[in-house]
């Protein structure tokens, strides 16, 4: 008889010890298949699930897949004399929350610890991976995105959600991320790639600006642009994905982070600026973000009144060239380093005088004249201008442009 070979090749996670907190929405049958995926892959997987995650799904089968008793209460004599909370929040590699409900995620940004899941969450010193899901409502309210930016902040990796359509007919981000890419995100924590780790870009560290900046007029107005992010976005998720060691620095964007990146959040060109070189060294810089070339030379600390007089004078002043600095380093210049240049005529022309300028290696150009759909679209037409040559892509979507782009790096930084 052949033997029947795994569908899996790498076991990344072998020897992991997770533990998976099933929160209680609909996402949470997608749990199943992740603990599948896990154990695949050489993982250890013990489950807690919460009262509403009960509701969707049974402990018999969290237990089945996982082959171990799956954990529902605080208080269970069985439980505290057997594992505990404490150890449960111990013994493990790391610990993924899927799917974290807006109510999880509310507990664990408080400290709320009321049952065995926000008691193991708040228990552990492990890292913790969180994939939320839930209505798009809910997933936008300011209480949830609060919520989001403190876990964060309290080192939270965060995969998703992604946009689609959701459970209520209604469309949006919300969707938890897929079981493979929450997965890849957790090899990245953990400390081990799959794909990455035999990747092209394997052992490179890569730096992504993305989306638009937001350079305030007065505490609620801000001047900024149609950027959407998307391609920086793609860049670093493909990056990761050949195995580099990636740093995004995005400013105001509504997509989810890419999986297995280090994002970080910004708003203004300075404070972009600042993350950038906080993130140094790396052997790549590829500088996609819409950067604001001006901000107002004074950021009003109160909102600014009609008071029916005249309309205030905005004055602006020049925003720090993020790119242009970092290129003209002396120590610590990425060796590669790639600009974009968004024209909307004489393309190519333009670009070529940019890369002088701003003394990168390689400019991405694409044309952005109203009517391209390129600015916040989904496809991209572009053109890679170095200092003797002109290669013209055809019009492809994002992801594939990202993936073709990594692929030019790897080949860049091999020669
Ligand atoms: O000068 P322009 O904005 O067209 O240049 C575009 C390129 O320069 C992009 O790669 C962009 O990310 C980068 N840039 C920057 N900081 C600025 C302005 C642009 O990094 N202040």
């Amino acid at each position: 008889m052949v033997a029947q070979r795994s569908s899996v090749d790498a076991v990344t996670l072998s020897q992991k010890r997770i533990l998976l907190v099933i929160g209680g929405g609909i996402a949470a049958y997608k749990s199943l298949d992740l603990i599948r995926r896990l154990r695949e892959r050489g993982a250890a997987v013990r489950c807690v699930l919460t009262a509403g995650a009960q509701q969707f799904i049974t402990p018999l089968a969290a237990a089945a897949l996982s082959g171990t008793r799956a954990h529902t209460d605080l208080f269970d004599r069985e439980d505290e004399a057997d594992i505990g909370h404490i150890r449960l929040a111990r013994d493990a590699d790391a610990v993924v929350v899927a799917p974290a409900t807006a109510n999880l995620m509310a507990k664990m940004a408080g400290g709320h610890a009321d049952d065995l899941a926000s008691t193991v969450l708040l228990a552990t010193t492990l890292p913790i991976l969180m994939a939320p899901a839930m209505n798009v409502r809910m997933w936008l309210h300011p209480a949830t995105q609060r919520n989001l930016s403190v876990l964060r902040a309290d080192g939270v990796t965060v995969v998703g959600p992604n946009e689609g359509a959701m459970a209520e007919a209604e469309f949006g981000p919300g969707r938890m991320a897929e079981p493979l890419e929450i997965v890849a995100a957790l090899e990245r924590l953990v400390g081990r790639s799959g794909t990455g780790a035999a990747g092209p870009l394997a052992g490179k560290r890569v730096l992504v600006t993305s989306g638009p900046t937001h350079e305030p007029i007065d505490p609620v107005r801000y001047i900024a642009n149609r950027s959407s992010g998307r391609q920086g976005h793609a860049i670093a998720a493909a990056a990761a994905a050949a195995g580099a060691e990636v740093t995004l620095v995005s400013g105001p964007v509504s997509l989810p982070d890419p999986p297995g990146v280090r994002t970080v959040h910004v708003e203004s060109a300075r404070d972009m600026l600042a993350a950038v070189e906080a993130a140094l060294p790396v052997d790549v810089g590829v500088f996609a973000a819409a950067v604001a070339d001006w901000r107002t030379a004074e950021n009003a600390a109160q909102k600014l009144k009609k008071d029916g007089k005249l309309p205030p004078p905005l004055k602006l002043v020049e925003n720090p060239d993020i790119l242009a600095t970092i290129a003209h380093r002396d120590t610590g210049r990425p060796r590669l380093v790639i600009g974009f240049a968004a024209e909307t005529e004489n393309v190519i022309e333009h670009a070529r005088r940019k890369l002088a300028r701003k003394g990168c290696d390689l400019i991405v150009a694409n044309d952005v004249a109203p009517g391209t759909g390129v600015m916040g679209g989904a496809h991209n037409t572009v053109h890679l201008v170095t200092r003797d040559t002109v290669e013209s892509w055809p019009t492809l979507g994002k992801d594939e442009v990202a993936r073709r782009l990594v692929e030019r790096i790897a080949t860049l930084l091999g020669s």
